[in-house]
């Protein structure tokens, strides 16, 4: 297989949007920032470009490359994130990363888990080894928390704040190069496995899983292509 560098990939990205450039051509300087440094076009390009990424394909073979994320470059992808917008300021992401020899542990984790607390009509095999391979085959996994301000924010904004986060997130990481796979499944927000994972307060939540490597292969396209157009979910009044 040829792969296609992952720069050409995102300078092929002039796609749908080109309506943005035509209807909002680009000042020449920002007047509410000078040093505005991504323009609406490049904003667009980013947002196309980001990509759902996993571990594993789907035949069990692993998605991402050996190289390593770096530790700077994780820090860099948490502090975007930590710069979402959050109703009362209560800042609710909470992020508990694995990497190197904790994501085996993070596997067995997962592993056992599921195999204790799934419903006998619900257990399958394939599942819960799918779920550990993902551990098993990635650079980085951060489990996604969201911790819990009683009385100020309703608890839905709190886990809007948090998708909100991790939307950050996976856009940062598509700007580093790296995939990301958000994983969800009903074992991640049991009571028990929020306060393994360090959220412990009594209504914190355990929101998934967010998985990143770089790609082995060319950079995917979206799985059956671009979203359905936006004009047929806009009202306008
Ligand atoms: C809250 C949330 C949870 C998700 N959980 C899963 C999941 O458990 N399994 C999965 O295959 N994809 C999951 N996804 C990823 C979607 O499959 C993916 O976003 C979709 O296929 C569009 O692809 P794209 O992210 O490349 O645009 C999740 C996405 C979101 C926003």
């Amino acid at each position: 297989m040829v792969n296609t560098p992952i720069g050409d990939r995102y300078n092929q990205l002039i796609t749908g949007n080109d309506f943005c450039r035509i209807l909002f051509p680009q000042p020449q300087t920002n007047p509410h920032k000078i040093d505005f440094l991504m323009n609406l076009n490049e904003a667009t390009k980013l947002i196309e470009f980001r990509r759902t990424v996993k571990p594993i394909d789907m035949d069990g073979q692993p998605n991402y490359s050996d190289q390593l994320v770096s530790q700077a470059t994780i820090e860099q992808l948490l502090s975007n994130a930590n710069w979402a917008p959050t109703h009362g300021l209560t800042e609710p992401w909470r992020f508990t990363v694995y990497q190197g020899e904790s994501l085996t542990e993070l596997a067995q984790f997962l592993r056992q888990t599921y195999t204790e607390h799934t419903p006998e009509e619900l257990f399958k095999e394939a599942k819960r080894d799918k779920m550990a391979s993902y551990a098993e085959n990635t650079q980085v996994a951060i489990v996604l928390g969201m911790e819990r301000h009683p009385g100020k924010i309703p608890a839905e904004e709190e886990v809007i704040a948090v998708a909100c986060a991790v939307q950050n997130l996976h856009l940062s990481a598509a700007a580093a190069g790296l995939g990301g796979f958000w994983s969800t499944a009903p074992i991640y927000d049991l009571p028990t496995t929020r306060v393994h994972f360090g959220f412990a307060g009594e209504d914190d939540r355990c929101l998934g899983i967010f998985y990143i490597g770089y790609p082995k292969n060319d950079w995917p396209e979206r799985k059956r292509g671009a979203p359905k157009p936006v004009q047929d979910k806009i009202t306008w009044r």
